[in-house]
């Protein structure tokens, strides 16, 4: 098995979160596993080599997509995702933008779920987080629809919440 890591990453800090979901990813299954890609320089069709796609995506500009992913955004909504399972993380501010924290990671969930994919790594909204509006959440609150990761607010939490997230990926596949 190969899983295709797709992302797009203005400022390096989804780039930086991939690396080490790779390696995460790498170690438990004991095996290179995981192949990575910057949406900067690859087509989205790249993604139909894999089964199992973890894409990285950032909220900007009061909720909205990273540059490279809105760049490709109308090749992702043609994609046929059917019998592929996906999981997303993202990277956002929940001080500095708390009304649109992580809306990216919704908007990025609900387009790969038309397109068919199997969602997995929804990620608990727990009290470590606070912001007031996000997209990302499930209809009951209670989760979000991937891993949410804060470094401008949270970094000392990122390794650990990465690491959580890779084995519960882990346990959800097998
Ligand atoms: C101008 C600007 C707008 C932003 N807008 C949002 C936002 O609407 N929601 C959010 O959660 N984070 C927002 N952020 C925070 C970024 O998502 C965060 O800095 C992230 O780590 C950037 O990741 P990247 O470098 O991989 O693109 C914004 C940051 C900047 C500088």
């Amino acid at each position: 098995m190969k899983i295709g890591l797709f992302y797009g990453s203005t400022t390096c800090y989804t780039e930086m979160a991939a690396e080490k979901i790779q390696t995460q990813l790498n170690t438990l299954f004991d095996a290179p596993i995981v192949e990575m890609f910057n949406l900067k320089d690859v087509p989205v069709e790249n993604m139909m080599d894999f089964d199992w796609l973890i894409l990285g995506i950032s909220t900007w500009d009061f909720g909205e997509l990273q540059e490279d992913w809105e760049g490709h955004w109308d090749d992702v909504e043609k994609l046929d995702l059917s019998n592929k399972t996906v999981s997303i993380f993202g990277l956002g501010d929940q001080v500095g933008y708390a009304e649109w924290f992580q809306d990216a990671v919704g908007m990025l969930h609900d387009v790969v779920v038309a397109c068919g994919a199997n969602p997995i790594g929804y990620w608990p909204n727990s009290e470590e987080y606070d912001f007031i509006a996000s997209k990302a959440l499930t209809e009951d609150k209670t989760h979000f629809v991937g891993l949410a990761l804060d470094d401008e607010g949270q970094y000392e939490l990122s390794e650990q919440r990465i690491a959580s997230w890779c084995e519960q990926l882990l346990s959800e596949v097998s």
